[in-house]
């Protein structure tokens, strides 16, 4: 997709595939996204197939604006606040649906509620502006792996099923959207993501509460064992051993060189590089075969996704 020409080209076959029901790999500005058409069932239901998803497991709905999230959920005034505040934007809000908002049951897991974000990535909006239909579109991962930072990726993991995959180089934020989800009237954080608990609280004025633990689980999708690479993961490693790999944040510890290799999320210290980073280091070190140390990353900002996502990689695999 190097000059506008080509990425002509390949939106124009995207939205042929996309009609006929078939499935695209779509660069946004988390991670590569499996898009297909939101309202033919037949379409998610091959977004499913695919990735090997258990069907409770909703996905997130992409639309180019504000206004067409509101053809499909319901807004109160503390949803289009944030909207208005973080869209286009990594941001998720799972909102009551319209009736006969026409997007396939399959894809909302049957709920009354629907996840839907606009995303910023310039090809994400061209064609979904092109398209002019909400793109249902989960990671474009095999379930349960590491979420795809470049299309290398999505297609090491799903090549095989996608007929085009818009090549968009790295993506630029790293981690999936952040998603808020709302209990009585007030935000709650489902999943800590591309924009920080900070900045939501900004816009809010108030504090983002937790998900009450009524024994099922908020985002369906966020079982503990998610996200992992093929080899064991330890956390807040302060020595590591000459079998294991390491994912290292900041300056290098001395111990650090006995690592059989290491992949340096931010040698500065800096959590934003560090997320474009997290998921190509988790690829590329259980491509070695070994056991990996995390070092720890401080939970703030950022820091609270990247953390979410290696605690995750790092619980055992159910
Ligand atoms: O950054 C992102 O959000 C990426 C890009 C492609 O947009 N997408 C993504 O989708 O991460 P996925 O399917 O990997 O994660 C979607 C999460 C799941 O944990 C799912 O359970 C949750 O959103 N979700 C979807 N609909 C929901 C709903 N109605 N209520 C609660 N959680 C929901
Ligand atoms: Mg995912």
């Amino acid at each position: 997709m190097g000059d506008a020409r080509e990425r002509r080209i390949g939106i124009e076959a995207a939205i042929a595939v996309l009609g006929s029901g078939g499935l695209v790999a779509m660069p946004t500005e988390t991670v590569y996204g499996l898009a297909a058409d939101a309202t033919l069932p037949r379409a998610i239901a091959g977004i499913f197939a695919a990735k090997g998803r258990p069907r409770f497991n909703p996905l997130i709905v992409h639309v180019p604006t504000i206004g067409r999230a509101q053809d499909l959920a319901e807004f109160d005034d503390t949803a289009l606040r944030l909207a208005v505040a973080f869209w286009p934007g990594p941001l998720t809000l799972v909102l009551p649906q319209r009736r006969g908002n026409g997007i396939a049951d399959l894809a909302t897991a049957g709920l009354p509620t629907i996840a839907i974000r606009v995303p910023a990535h310039p090809v994400a909006r061209e064609l979904l502006t092109a398209y002019d239909r909400p793109l249902a579109a989960p990671s474009a991962n095999r379930s349960g792996h590491v979420s795809p930072t470049t299309a290398a990726h999505v297609a090491a993991d799903l090549g095989d099923a996608l007929a085009v995959i818009l090549d968009a180089g790295p993506t630029a934020v790293g981690v999936e959207s952040t998603i808020v989800g709302f209990e009585h009237g007030a935000a709650v954080l489902l999943r800590p993501g591309g924009v920080g608990r900070a900045a939501i609280e900004e816009v809010l004025g108030v504090r983002v509460g937790e998900p009450a633990n009524d024994g099922r689980v908020a985002a369906p999708g966020m079982l503990a064992s998610h996200y992992a690479p093929s080899v064991p993961l330890r956390l807040d490693a302060a020595s590591v051993g000459t079998d294991e790999s390491l994912i290292a944040f900041g300056a290098l510890p001395d111990w650090a060189t006995a690592a059989t290799a290491i992949r340096n999320l931010s040698e500065t210290g800096d959590l934003a590089e560090a997320a474009t980073r997290l998921f190509s280091a988790l690829r590329d070190l259980e491509a070695l075969g070994r056991p990996i140390a995390a070092m720890p990353v401080p939970h703030v900002g950022l820091g609270e996704a990247i953390n979410d996502r290696l605690r995750r990689a790092a619980a055992p695999r159910g």
